[in-house]
């Protein structure tokens, strides 16, 4: 089984990569942590994949939510393994997953870094056409050699590219996160007329149309910058700045879930 958050596609066209090559179902995580169902059912000695993003050096704050309370129906040896998505280094996302799964009287027999195109994209500029073509390329590659080494159940850190992490700073990357948590940073602009894409996309069931706008119904979220990427209006915003550019991985929506009228709309506003 494999267990997937992601905000604009990476980890989830990475889940359904492996999936192809190993069977098993996938399971969404935030829409677990809001429906507060921990429980996670596997055949006897069943794999168990976490795939995710990395954010701020740190593992997603619904994963953690669900990696702690997480309760494993069946005997067997479980080979748990995660999949870090990130677009330059994990930093500190193995030992975190490895305390949340430790609440959890789990632990985490191997884990791999994959590097993909970036969606941070309100402090960071966007990466050009070529150098997401080429990440996901490579991303492809390093998948067949991840799913080598799930196949084999081969344990540790495998191919792992931490990035520039100082280990004395892993406080202040958590606190930069946790602050940066808060909805109160995300407003709209006069683009928003309702159209209500965010609200039936945030997989945290937080945004909601009231008045006629997005509006943030939660004090905190995981931030998974995926309404930031996906507004079809590029209407929203993040601590009063518009994201320097859009990015999510094709194969998340199809085209039928309103991403061809995405682009066309954003031309006109950008
Ligand atoms: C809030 C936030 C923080 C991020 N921090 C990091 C980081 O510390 N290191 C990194 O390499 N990538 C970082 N990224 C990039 C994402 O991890 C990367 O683009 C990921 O593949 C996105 O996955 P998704 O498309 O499944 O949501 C960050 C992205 C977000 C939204
Ligand atoms: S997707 Fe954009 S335009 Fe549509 S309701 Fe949300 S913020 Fe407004
Ligand atoms: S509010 Fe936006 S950033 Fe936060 S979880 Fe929902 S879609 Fe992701």
């Amino acid at each position: 089984m494999l267990l997937c958050y992601s905000g604009t596609g990476n980890s989830y066209s990475a889940c359904k990569t492996i999936q192809s090559a190993l069977g098993g179902d996938i399971g969404d995580i935030a829409l677990r942590v809001n429906n507060e169902n921990f429980t996670v059912n596997l055949e006897f000695n069943e794999p168990l994949g976490l795939v995710f993003p990395v954010y701020c050096g740190n593992i997603p704050e619904a994963v953690r939510k669900f990696v702690e309370n997480m309760d494993i129906v069946n005997s067997g040896q479980h080979y748990i393994y995660a999949v870090f998505t990130c677009s330059s280094g994990c930093g500190f996302a193995p030992e975190d997953l490895s305390s949340a799964l430790e609440k959890s009287d789990l632990m985490l027999d191997a884990y791999f870094t994959l590097l993909m195109p970036n969606n941070a994209l309100v402090y960071m500029e966007p990466e050009d056409t070529y150098t997401i073509e080429q990440k996901l390329e490579a991303a492809d590659t390093e998948l067949e050699a991840i799913i080598e080494d799930v196949r084999e159940r081969r344990t540790g850190a495998i191919r792992t590219v931490v990035g520039k992490y100082d280990p004395s700073e892993k406080e202040k990357h958590r606190n930069t996160y946790n602050k940066s948590r808060t909805t109160d940073n995300f407003s709209v602009t006069e683009f928003c007329g309702g159209c209500g894409f965010c609200e039936n996309f945030c997989p945290e069931d937080i945004i909601k149309i009231q008045n006629g706008k997005a509006t943030w119904t939660k004090d905190t979220c995981s931030l998974c910058m995926g309404c930031l990427n996906l507004c079809p209006y590029t209407a929203i915003m993040y601590a009063g700045l518009r994201p320097k550019g859009r990015y999510h991985n094709d194969v998340f929506y199809p085209k039928s879930a309103g991403i061809a009228m995405t682009l066309e709309t954003k031309r006109e506003h950008d």
